[in-house]
């Protein structure tokens, strides 16, 4: 039987976090999420007004609930979403953007476009400012969490899939670098970026977003499962722990612009919610390493919360995920791909 599996199956299926458990119901509301958001937010190849980095997230979700539903109703949204978008992405200095696009052209098994993307990244490493890392943009006057926390992830992830020693090693040395640089705040969760104060290296005090915890569990995970490396998962479990104890209201997160009765976030903000969560169970699937099934269970949690609080005409998701609606909750093609995330996630667990 394994001679009929062609060489480009095999590539997939390396390229796959590899989920094997599955929560039906959460998949079942993933499956109506996912359906409303192509049906009312996706023409043209891309999501209105939203930036191309989200329609990379939103195709990663969607590429996933694929693999989970067993369905292929999605594996061509990463070939359309991009066409617009392309040489502003080539082209943007926006080094966080990249990332995004890169994970999700190599989640579809698109391994030249997944290194295309890297590659435009790497221009961002640099030893000016505080030694290393990577800068956030074209300017190179900032480096901020996302961007090096994406570039732990997206390393990892191609190692995953190439088994070329510079992406472990690239993956090793931004961590180590941010580790050390201060970006993380005394509550265990990381600031948004560096301040350079006459050339000294100091935690801006920027917004806590959910993604800038997010982001680096999966690279965390790679560490582990390719080094042994105990403390990857140390690491991993006290940001989860942080997120748990600093992030949430009622048990369900909560991105630090919300408010039950005024909206202050955008349309980045309100996808924040549902990559952490999905990259908790990312983390969860390539490390084996849950405590117990407290990851787990607060990934089917937030599901839960979103079904809950997040409520709206059926299948339809706001932004609001800790508590009950009171003037402030918004429906948009970012709030239904985050709650299309965290669904997904909790179709990953077992329950
Ligand atoms: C595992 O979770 C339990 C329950 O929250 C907690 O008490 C314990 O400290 C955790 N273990 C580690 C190593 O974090």
């Amino acid at each position: 039987m394994f001679s009929t599996l062609s060489a480009a199956s095999l590539a997939l299926l390396a390229s796959s976090p590899l989920v094997s458990a599955k929560c039906q119901k959460y998949v079942d509301a993933a499956v109506t999420a996912a359906a409303n958001l192509q049906s009312t937010y996706f023409t043209n190849g891309g999501y209105g007004s939203q930036q191309p980095w989200i329609g990379a997230v939103d195709s990663f979700h969607l590429t996933e609930l694929d693999d989970l539903a067993g369905i292929s109703t999605y594996s061509d949204v990463i070939n359309t979403v991009f066409t617009a978008w392309e040489g502003q992405l080539d082209n943007g200095n926006s080094y966080d953007d990249v990332q995004w696009v890169s994970i999700a052209y190599l989640r579809a098994g698109n391994l030249a476009q997944a290194q295309k993307y890297y590659d435009i990244a790497s221009t961002a490493v640099s030893t000016d400012y505080y030694g290393g890392g990577l800068f956030w943009n074209g300017n190179h006057d900032y480096k901020n969490a996302i961007t090096n926390e994406l570039y732990i992830t997206t390393s990892g992830y191609l190692y995953d899939v190439t088994k070329n020693g510079q992406y472990l090693t690239n993956l090793q040395t931004t961590w180590s670098w941010l580790k050390a640089s201060g970006m993380m705040g005394s509550n265990g969760l990381f600031n948004d970026g560096l301040s350079n104060v006459n050339g000294v290296c100091s935690n801006n005090q920027g917004t806590q977003w959910t993604y800038n915890q997010g982001a680096l569990l999966p690279g965390l995970a790679y560490l582990y499962k390719y080094t042994n490396d105990e403390s990857a998962i140390t690491s991993a479990w006290a940001i989860m722990d942080a997120i748990i104890m600093g992030m949430t209201v009622n048990g369900g997160l909560r991105e630090p612009c919300e408010s039950t009765t005024a909206n202050a976030c955008n349309a980045d903000h309100q996808t924040f919610k549902g990559i952490t969560v999905h990259y908790m169970s990312w983390f969860l699937s390539v490390s084996g390493r849950d405590n117990g099934s407290k990851y787990s269970g607060f990934i089917m949690a937030q599901a839960d919360k979103v079904q809950q609080f997040a409520v709206g005409p059926a299948g339809f998701y706001s932004n609001l995920w800790y508590d009950s609606n009171a003037g402030a909750a918004t429906w948009t093609a970012s709030s239904q791909a985050s709650a299309l995330g965290a669904l997904v996630a909790a179709g990953q667990q077992t329950c």
